[in-house]
């Protein structure tokens, strides 16, 4: 039995775990128990946690490697393990709703697995929050594994043996045509992931789709399309939506190998938003899996 407190968020997925102090080093039990949790809850909230970066970091490498923030990695060759989510600035100021860095991050107002678009994807984040807006600002997640459960069996075994090219440059095109810089695109070539990806521990099976996904290999362009476009349409109906409204002191883990999410947009004029955001890289190439 786990020894974590685990209370169920949503009927397909999710858990609130309070109870942990996580910024206590953990013992190996724990942290199995959380990569557990993980694998049969997807998202993870542990509320009233207030970390800082150093500890987050720490934290992060409990559940394997670090990832690089693509962004810092493909514009100015700088590996730095944290992303800000939000609009305050690091001297503290904040970011108004028509500042290029806000305009860029509504791109993550599309549904997408995080760094879907990278030849070994992201298999956590984890979300620290800071400052949150009174209203507005959550962050909503769907299962794809709950929804490939839902398919016919004739549709599992059609995208079964199917790869799906994944492209960053695809997705952030439809933000603005200058989104990603020369430099950027090119630190991220278009990459193959497997449709159908299993859990390697209790071998649930889900698929991967989201924003990044461009076409189907080896597909006329508008088949893979309308295919893609489907499987994202049944995995995001309303009554699958679970809606994360953001404490300050909340840490969350979310599993990008089988969640979509999005964010919900806020008033970045009227309010502030600060969360800290590192993830752990994948095992390897979905491919390999
Ligand atoms: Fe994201």
């Amino acid at each position: 039995m786990s020894p974590l407190a685990i209370e169920p968020l949503h009927a397909e997925f999710g858990a609130r775990i309070a109870g942990i102090d996580l910024r206590e080093p953990l013992k190996d039990e724990a942290v199995e128990a959380i990569r557990a949790a993980i694998d049969d809850y997807s998202f993870l909230c542990f509320p009233e946690q207030p970390f800082d970066d150093e500890r987050q970091l720490a934290f992060t490498r409990r559940f394997g490697a670090p990832e690089p923030n693509h962004i810092k990695l493909g514009r100015e060759g700088v590996i730095d393990y944290f992303g800000t989510i939000g609009n305050v600035k690091p001297d503290g100021s904040k970011h108004g709703s028509r500042d290029k860095h806000t305009v860029f991050q509504t791109g993550n107002k599309m549904w997408h697995s995080d760094s879907s678009f990278r030849e070994v994807p992201t298999f956590v984040s984890i979300m620290c929050a800071y400052e949150v807006p009174a209203e507005g600002g959550e962050t909503l997640f769907v299962s794809q594994r709950a929804a490939y459960a839902r398919l016919s069996e004739a549709a599992r075994d059609e995208i079964e043996p199917l790869i799906a090219i994944h492209d960053y440059v695809f997705s952030r095109s439809k933000v603005a045509p200058d989104a990603v810089t020369p430099s950027h695109a090119a630190s991220l070539p278009p990459v193959r992931q497997k449709l159908v990806r299993r859990n390697p521990r209790t071998g649930a099976r889900n698929f991967f789709v989201g924003s990044h996904a461009r076409e189907i290999d080896g597909w006329d362009y508008d088949d893979g399309r309308r295919l893609l476009d489907g499987l994202l349409d049944e995995a995001t109906g309303t009554v699958h939506v679970y809606a994360h409204a953001w404490r300050p002191g909340d840490l969350v883990i979310w599993d990008n190998r089988c969640l979509l999410h999005r964010g919900s947009g806020y008033d970045a004029d009227k309010y502030r938003r600060y969360m800290r955001q590192t993830r752990v890289a994948g095992a390897g190439p979905t491919l390999a899996e």
